[in-house]
């Protein structure tokens, strides 16, 4: 788990708690834009009848949930290395097994143990963000079947508005230990150019991206880049 933060407590320990708290509904719709308000869908992962699907980062699950309930995939992992959000995850969804499968795991070392196994990955600002891509790159194109897909939403710029990096750099972001005090993690903020060039350097073909404004405005609120990657067939 060393790769998730610079320090060993669980740091996504207080995400999702109060909602978790009063919605344990399965959501009606998935988004992909920051806000989670508006904007594409689950349309954007293609037909997911039959198909084996790997949410890389799921958190408590919920866009994962979704997809197992109303989309019909043949099984839809839920990947998560945080100890609080697979708990999160298993209270909430745990009923949906054996459709929504929630794994307690690095996403890069689930990977290279599902070498061939899926059709579709995505990330919805999950493991993508917060794992070098040079790591997971390779090791999501090595998980999908020939003609695979991967699909994410990460931020097109810092939630500070500064521009997102040029090279592959990350930043160090603030985070809170489950006690309460300040620590750090490392996000991936990339230009458009710079995930182009490592899926290329990872295998992957047809890399298309898009970016949704901001639904609101505010500090906190960012623009949404996604982009969608295939592995020749
Ligand atoms: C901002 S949260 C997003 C969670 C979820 N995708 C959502 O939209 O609510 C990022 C999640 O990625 C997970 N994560 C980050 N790096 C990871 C890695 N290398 N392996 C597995 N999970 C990771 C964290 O534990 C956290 O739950």
């Amino acid at each position: 788990m060393g790769r998730v933060t610079t320090s060993t407590a669980d740091l996504w320990h207080h995400y999702g708690r109060a909602r978790a708290d009063s919605d344990r509904a399965v959501p009606d719709g998935f988004y992909w834009a920051w806000g989670q308000d508006a904007g594409p869908g689950a349309e954007v992962l293609g037909d997911l009848v039959g198909c084996c699907v790997g949410d890389l980062g799921a958190g408590a699950a919920r866009h994962a949930a979704h997809l197992a309930v109303h989309h019909q995939p043949g099984r839809v992992a839920a990947v998560d290395a945080s100890p609080a959000q697979y708990a999160m995850a298993t209270d909430l969804y745990g009923h949906l097994t054996p459709r929504l499968r929630i794994v307690h795991s690095d996403v890069v070392c689930h990977l290279h143990a599902m070498r061939g196994a899926y059709d579709v990955l995505y990330s919805v600002f999950g493991a993508i963000d917060f794992t070098d891509p040079r790591e997971l790159l390779p090791a999501a194109a090595a998980a999908l079947r020939p003609g695979g897909r991967l699909v994410f939403a990460t931020l097109a710029h810092y939630l500070s508005g500064a521009l997102a990096q040029p090279d592959v750099v990350a930043a160090d972001v603030s985070a809170k230990t489950p006690d309460g005090a300040e620590a750090m993690m490392r996000r991936w903020v990339l230009q458009e150019h710079v995930w182009t060039t490592l899926l290329e350097e990872a295998g992957f073909t047809r890399i298309t991206s898009t970016v949704l404004p901001a639904t609101a405005e505010g500090t906190r609120t960012a623009d949404t880049l996604l982009v969608k990657a295939h592995l020749p067939s």
